[in-house]
């Protein structure tokens, strides 16, 4: 039987269904709540609201667990390379041999840009972000691959979400190298997925480029670790764009676009600014304080998140790479033994443990990507190249879910009221 929540209001009684997941909370059902009070339900941010049914990852907060379709991220990052953990969040299952084959095939055949997407870089300044060239070149896809635009087409929503999966490291290679005034790289098909990415951002066509296998295991699992988090702003931006029946290309180059504030993806960038900044262990008082004083704007970045209140299990398996990586590579980072020392500090100081702030997966990955020498404006790049899995897994799911229809969100209106028209002389 439907368990059942009552409510009263002004006297009046509805009964509101209650929905079980299969794990976390339950939901009640207010689809029908305007219909029934003619009210709308206020939730600014989204904090208590459960905007879709998914299948596709699950997030305790609370106990910092974090499951692609129900295996622990923990064992992905041990077990699995990054293709497999795409093709999981994909198609809900692990890929068997010929199912990994096919689809490792299918991404590597589709890794090169149509040869006129090269001019377009021309169009943007050298000094342009690489996000700003990532959300123009993206959405600009949908002008080249017309032959996969029917959304209602399950094959052809298969090719454009494996185009985009194959083609978003090449995008980011490039955006890159222009930057720099490099030539625009070709990806390669015996490379691995991580192998291709590194090789296109950093060879040059004047001598080879060895991939160093420490830093391309280092790149898969920050491509595992950043694949899929559930309804984040830029997955529900995507989702959003898409409930509007716009195309894929269209809709990964909106959730890139959401992904690229610093309240979300472009943390990790900031987290390496702030580092520097405080620039010893002496000072990391002072900025400890920074961050308690409601007067001052400045937040301790990589440190909070929406959903975990405890450690972010992403920024503990990324903790451990940067031990690892740093130590094989034998550098010596002085930002690490600051973040070290930040983070014993904040985790023993009241404010941060009342509101239950811990690191969240951005605070070690700077560091890692520093050591691999990849530059902090290409970080959220590589966050974006990651997600879109996660962005075309969802987007996929919602176009198959029969409760799905356009997004419209109401509104709390607090404007003027109906006034009479005067228009001054
Ligand atoms: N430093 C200092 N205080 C903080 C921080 C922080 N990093 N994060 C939250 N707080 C405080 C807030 O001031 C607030 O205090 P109050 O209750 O006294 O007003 C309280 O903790 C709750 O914070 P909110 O901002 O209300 O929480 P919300 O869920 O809206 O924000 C967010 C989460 C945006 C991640 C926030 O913690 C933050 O800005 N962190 C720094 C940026 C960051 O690391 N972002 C990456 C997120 S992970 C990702 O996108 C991959």
């Amino acid at each position: 039987m439907t368990r059942k929540a009552t409510i009263t209001i002004d006297g009046k009684t509805i009964e509101v269904p209650i929905i079980k997941g299969s794990c976390g909370p339950d939901v009640l059902d207010i689809s029908n709540f305007y219909q029934e009070t003619g009210m709308f339900c206020y939730d600014p941010g989204f904090t208590s609201t459960a905007s879709c049914a998914s299948s596709i990852t699950f997030i305790n907060g609370d106990e910092g667990i974090l499951l692609y379709r129900g295996y622990p991220i923990e064992d992905l990052v041990e077990k699995c390379d990054f293709l497999e953990v795409a093709y999981l969040l994909l198609y809900g299952e692990l890929p068997d041999i010929s199912q990994r084959e096919s689809f490792e095939q299918s991404i590597t055949h589709h890794s090169m840009l149509h040869e006129q997407l090269r001019t377009f870089f021309q169009g943007f300044r050298r000094d342009a972000h690489p996000m700003a060239v990532m959300v123009g070149v993206v959405g600009a896809l949908s002008a080249f691959y017309h032959d996969n635009l029917d959304i209602y087409d399950p094959q052809q929503r298969e090719v454009a979400s494996h185009r985009l999966i194959a083609k978003m490291p090449t995008i980011a290679a490039m955006a890159y190298n222009y930057s720099r005034g490099c030539p625009l790289p070709y990806p390669q098909n015996r490379l691995t997925y991580a192998q291709n990415f590194l090789n296109m951002m950093f060879a040059v066509p004047s001598e080879p480029y060895q991939i160093n296998p420490v830093i391309a295991r280092a790149m898969d699992i920050i491509f595992i670790l950043h694949a899929d988090h559930e309804q984040n702003a830029s997955t529900s931006t995507v989702r959003l764009a898409g409930s509007s029946q716009a195309n894929p290309f269209a809709c990964i180059s909106s959730g890139i676009a959401a992904l690229w504030g610093p309240a979300h993806g472009g943390a990790n960038e900031a987290v390496l600014t702030m580092l520097k900044q405080i620039g010893s262990t002496k000072n990391i008082s002072e900025f400890i304080e920074r961050a308690k004083n409601k007067n001052d704007p400045f937040r301790l970045m990589g440190f909070g998140h929406r959903v975990y209140k405890n450690y972010d299990p992403r920024a503990r398996i990324m903790r451990k790479a940067c031990h690892d990586v740093l130590g094989q590579l034998n550098i010596n980072d002085p930002l690490l033994e600051i973040a070290l020392e930040l983070e014993r500090i904040a985790l023993e100081d009241p404010y941060f443990i009342e509101k239950k702030l811990y690191p969240n997966v951005d605070f070690y990955s700077g560091i890692v990507f520093k050591a691999l020498e990849i530059p902090p404006s290409m970080f959220t790049v590589i966050f974006s190249v990651a997600r879109t899995v996660g962005w075309v897994a969802q987007w996929n799911e919602m176009m198959t879910d029969p409760a799905q229809k356009i997004g419209r969100p109401r509104q709390l209106y607090v404007g003027e009221k109906n006034r009479n028209f005067s228009k001054s002389k």
